[in-house]
């Protein structure tokens, strides 16, 4: 996720794309920049690093011109980078590009320009584009950055300008979001709100597949056709903070609410011909590289930890290798039983963690080899592994995780896919049927969270109970222990998982009347099993909320109540049960009055022993 701006009017550009960056930097801040049009040319400037690095140049250095655009930066394709950093530029700077979202074909359309002679200055998909634009130009905008477009697929917010065509701007969105601000004389566009509210409260957010010409004088809206587009501003009622939230109360409300996005984000590339066919294209392994592997050990902490879990599931059912998950801090103080051939799966939502950093340490000096999953390209943990997946969910805020969970599990179903078909491991049929539940998750996911008004009432009542149990058999209780954590970590309830099977170890003695019991069952293999721990822990009269598959027929018989989520393969269950558990925590620290994006002891990333 990154942060566009731009602007076109009477005041000088710089100050309005540094302010309208400067309330995006939720979105990405590895790296910034501005181009700003003066006298007939685009003077730019680029800096990696936070946006003040770029702030104190333009003190120092600034540019003239009340036309521009600029940028900040979460990189997806090329490390952060003063090069790297947005605008981009074509080979005579005649156009200047900023862009939000993936271009999934940018390869192929680089190397189809760089054998017609174009110079590339960057490794970003983003640069292919302002060279598209020249390749394409007929003297007419528009009409460039039409057939332009034509040739890009993937997701992207564009701002596009010419020096040919001063006083002029075009803003494109396709599944990435953007804003036309509306002034006075002066008008703007934005990745978000927030941006654009110190200069105005009008506002229109493109629609799919629109396309704006956006002068100081007014603003035109087309489709991708060219057929012009009659549209409506609304007034923005918000103040500033709520809108770098998106309206929501919470950055960990928003970030719950962008997973299907950040999910579909991160299959973008990987899930191939139309969700039937699965490919790590950044891993670029050989057959025999997947042969050589005989065992996975997955290191990590907290969240990452659980994904982990899943992760061992899946690489071990498709790819049939043992696999370990391992506690960071307990993995880099040991000397683990390792060969050459046993390669090291880091985890890391911000890939700075020490514990995580420094196992990952350890297994280089130990000569393994290191495969990162992340979403911070650029972070420690990604520069140091030998191959890295990047989890596309952007920046995450709330110290609580979890569009990066959800992430890191699809990163991981990917990885076992490809494991296992470069071992021949797994029967192709199943790999056509993973590949197709995965093109319906984002879809699921969105059924999933208009059901968050009926856990809201729930975790209300939750909340005023001093312990909670989360339940499950196999992957339900590889959930369970994540549930727990989201739950614990910003209500302060008291939770635990348990392998539901383990209850009557010990367990059981803490379950009393009215005690809340949170019971997964999605495992088909083991339901029976599953409904038999249901009712142990109902004979002693625990309250017991269980999540089950829509068109599930016997649960509801022997708990107090239950939440259907939509079926998919109980493979995937994960990636359905997490959002039911992570409402249920957000709603339970809320109706505490916790401060749940930043909750008591607790930081983002834990980047000190
Ligand atoms: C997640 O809700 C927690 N805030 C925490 O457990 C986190 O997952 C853990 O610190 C690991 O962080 P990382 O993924 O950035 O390495």
């Amino acid at each position: 996720m990154c942060g566009i701006v731009g602007y076109i009017g009477k005041r000088r550009a710089q100050d309005v794309l540094l302010s309208g960056l400067s309330k995006l930097e939720y979105r990405g801040y590895d790296s910034a920049g501005v181009a700003i049009l003066h006298e007939g040319a685009f003077q730019l400037e680029k800096s990696v690093g936070r946006l003040s690095v770029l702030a104190d140049r333009l003190e120092v250095d600034p540019l003239a011109g009340s036309q521009g655009i600029g940028h900040t930066r979460w990189a997806t394709h090329g490390r952060p980078s003063d090069a790297n950093a947005h605008p981009h530029a074509d080979c005579s700077s005649a156009f200047v590009v900023v862009h939000n979202g993936i271009i999934e074909n940018y390869l192929e359309l680089r190397d189809d320009l760089m054998a017609r002679g174009h110079q590339f200055a960057s490794e970003t998909d983003t640069e292919a584009v302002a060279h598209l634009l020249e390749e394409h130009w007929t003297g007419d905008l528009m009409e460039t950055v039409l057939r332009a477009l034509r040739d890009i697929r993937g997701a992207y917010a564009l701002g596009i300008m010419a020096a040919a065509e001063p006083g002029k701007m075009i803003a494109v969105r396709k599944h990435s979001p953007l804003v036309i601000g509306i002034g006075e004389g002066e008008n703007f566009i934005a990745s978000d709100i927030p941006a654009v509210l110190e200069y105005t409260r009008n506002v229109y957010i493109l629609e799919e597949g629109e396309l704006a010409v956006v002068t100081a004088a007014g603003v035109s809206c087309f489709t991708l056709e060219g057929v012009p587009v009659d549209y409506k501003p609304f007034r923005v009622t918000w103040d500033a903070v709520a809108a770098e939230k998106g309206g929501y109360a919470h950055f960990m409300k928003k970030e719950i609410h962008e997973q299907p996005k950040a999910v579909r984000d991160t299959l973008s590339g990987r899930l191939l011909d139309d969700g039937t066919r699965i490919d790590l294209p950044e891993l670029g392994w050989s057959e025999a590289m997947a042969l050589d592997i005989d065992r996975i050990h997955i290191v990590a902490c907290g969240t990452s930890y659980h994904a982990g879990l899943v992760g061992k599931v899946a690489i071990e059912t498709l790819a049939r290798i043992p696999v370990d998950v391992e506690i960071a801090s307990e993995y880099r103080y040991r000397n683990p039983i390792v060969t050459d051939r046993t390669l090291i799966l880091v985890i890391s939502q911000s890939g700075e963690t020490a514990d995580t950093l420094a196992a990952l340490r350890g297994a280089r000096a130990r000569g393994n080899r290191v495969l990162a999953i992340t979403n911070v390209v650029g972070s420690s943990v990604a520069r140091e592994a030998d191959d890295v997946i990047v989890t596309w969910a952007g920046p995450e805020i709330s110290v609580a995780s979890t569009k990066a969970y959800t992430t890191q599990l699809v990163a991981l179903y990917l990885f076992a896919a490809y494991v296992a078909k470069l071992r021949g491991a797994v029967d192709p049929q199943a790999l056509l049927t993973l590949a197709h539940e995965l093109t319906e998750i984002p879809e699921k996911l969105e059924e999933l969270l208009d059901t968050a008004p009926v856990i809201e009432e729930i975790a209300r009542e939750f909340s005023a109970w001093s312990d909670a149990f989360f339940l499950g058999r196999g992957l339900d209780y590889a959930v369970a222990l994540e549930g727990a954590l989201k739950y614990k970590e910003i209500s302060y309830i008291h939770a635990e998982a348990y392998p539901a099977g383990e209850l009557k170890h010990g367990t059981l003695a803490l379950i009393v009347e009215g005690v809340p019991v949170v019971a997964m069952v999605t495992q088909d293999d083991v339901y029976e099993k599953s409904l038999s721990n249901i009712k142990e822990v109902k004979a002693r009269d625990a309250h017991v909320l269980a999540l089950a598959w829509a068109g599930d027929t016997q649960t509801h018989k022997s708990v107090d109540r239950v939440l259907y989520v939509p079926r998919t393969i109980p493979f995937l269950a994960p990636l359905m049960l997490i959002v039911p558990l992570q409402l249920l925590a957000y709603y339970a620290s809320v109706a505490r009055g916790n401060d749940v994006d930043k909750p008591r002891n607790l930081a983002k990333s834990v980047t000190v022993e």
